[in-house]
């Protein structure tokens, strides 16, 4: 791999022990991918930012970078930590936890990371450009970056991330190279999409239909005309936790779209498949579920608008977790739908999500919108769940 002057100095411990640190983890990295350079990177989004993954190990090491002298040298950005950095105690979370994730934050601060602590970070003050190069992380964001922006990044490990921040470089392998980005497989869906819940459900169906044919083939998708930003971001996390793909292109919106040619092998996407794909999301009754949650991904301020439309002047009966970013509840304060929203009873779980936080088997069934936290909800947090439309997820949870 050629390195230029620059990287060899960090590589070789002039920019500080956590540069040089860093700057090994991506020659290594370049290695095992055959990558032939480095590449600048334009922003970088962090994850693995809970304590609740990172654990002790996680903390020690991020401290260990900080004090090394760790400092970012293009924009970085974190996704959500375990809890809400500002309301923790609202949300049940244990005093203990709270102080190590605080600990977590603070290393990442001192490296002149920006803690938004949201998996939206495109609605966040990191909004890439087309063609940029990236070094992101959240997979949904990650897919969200490919398939709706233009911009390229492969999907980081949160080590990976780092190091990126920290160097201001990542190497050229993977989403970073045209081979790699042209559409393998046409995917033709026949079936109405209306919810977000849909658009999860569809996401579901295609990764796992190319996981079981062992293709990692980027789907061509046609037959999605319009979609909303909300129902987008909710494929994208469907996509990338049933699929593990970075990308998908639909015909018209897809940046690089209109220079490819849609692959002659396909299949269908029926209503059918996408019923059963929703119903397979659902192993708890109606009235079994004691937690609800709507924001994975983080919600927008139009999805907070109609939740407070749909809470306003009554009371929900169950813990209800609203997950958005910091800048959205902020905007939801000064609109009045916080007001709304709280005297429900309902609460806002800011910088935070339901897959993060430190609740396993804290609940018995969880009902969401969301065929990601589904996923997680089960296979994490042993709850049963229920994947319900955004609307429904509101009214089943009010008093009756
Ligand atoms: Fe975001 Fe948490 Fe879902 S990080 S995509 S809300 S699992």
């Amino acid at each position: 791999m050629i390195l230029t002057p620059e990287e060899q100095s960090m590589l070789a411990g002039d920019h500080g022990r956590a540069a040089q640190t860093a700057m090994r983890i991506l020659a290594a990295l370049g290695k095992i991918y055959g990558a032939r350079r480095m590449l600048p990177v334009r922003s970088v989004q962090i994850a693995g930012v809970s304590y609740d993954n990172l654990g002790e190990a996680g903390l020690e090491w991020l401290t260990e970078m900080a004090d090394g002298g760790g400092k970012v040298r293009v924009p970085a950005t974190l996704n959500p930590a375990g809890m809400d950095l500002e309301n923790w105690q609202a949300l049940g979370i244990p005093a203990d936890f709270a102080e190590k994730q605080l600990r977590v934050i603070e290393a990442f601060t001192r490296m002149g990371v920006t803690p938004t602590c949201t998996c939206t970070p495109y609605l966040a003050c990191n909004l890439p450009q087309a063609g940029e190069t990236l070094a992101w992380a959240e997979s949904s964001a990650v897919c969200y970056a490919n398939s709706l922006l233009g911009a390229r990044t492969n999907r980081e490990g949160g080590p990976s991330a780092l190091a990126a921040a920290l160097t201001g470089r990542t190497p050229e392998y993977g989403m970073l190279l045209d081979q790699n980005r042209r559409p393998g497989i046409t995917v033709i869906v026949t079936a109405p999409l209306v919810d977000t819940s849909d658009y999860g459900a569809l996401g579901k169906n295609i990764g796992e239909r190319l996981e079981a044919a062992g293709r990692k083939a980027i789907p061509w998708i046609a037959g999605v005309r319009e979609a909303t930003l909300e129902q987008w971001k909710s494929l994208c996390a469907s996509i990338a936790t049933y699929g593990g793909l970075a990308m998908f292109y639909i015909p018209g919106v897809t940046p690089e779209a209109a220079g490819q040619t849609p692959p002659r092998e396909s299949f269908t996407v029926t209503a059918d498949d996408l019923r059963t794909a929703k119903a397979s999301l659902t192993d708890a009754n109606a009235g079994e579920a004691d937690f609800f949650s709507l924001g994975c991904p983080h919600l927008t301020l139009p999805e907070v608008a109609r939740i407070a439309g749909l809470l306003r002047g009554k009371r929900v009966a169950k813990e209800f977790w609203i997950t958005t970013s910091r800048p959205v509840k902020l905007e939801a304060d000064r609109l009045g739908y916080t007001e709304a929203i709280e005297a429900s009873g309902a609460k806002f779980a800011v910088d935070t999500c339901c897959v993060v936080a430190p609740i396993r088997g804290r609940f018995r069934a969880m009902a969401t919108d969301s065929a990601k936290a589904c996923y997680y909800a089960s296979s994490k947090n042993k709850f049963k769940t229920r994947l319900l439309d955004f609307d429904a997820v509101v009214n089943e949870a009010l008093e009756k």
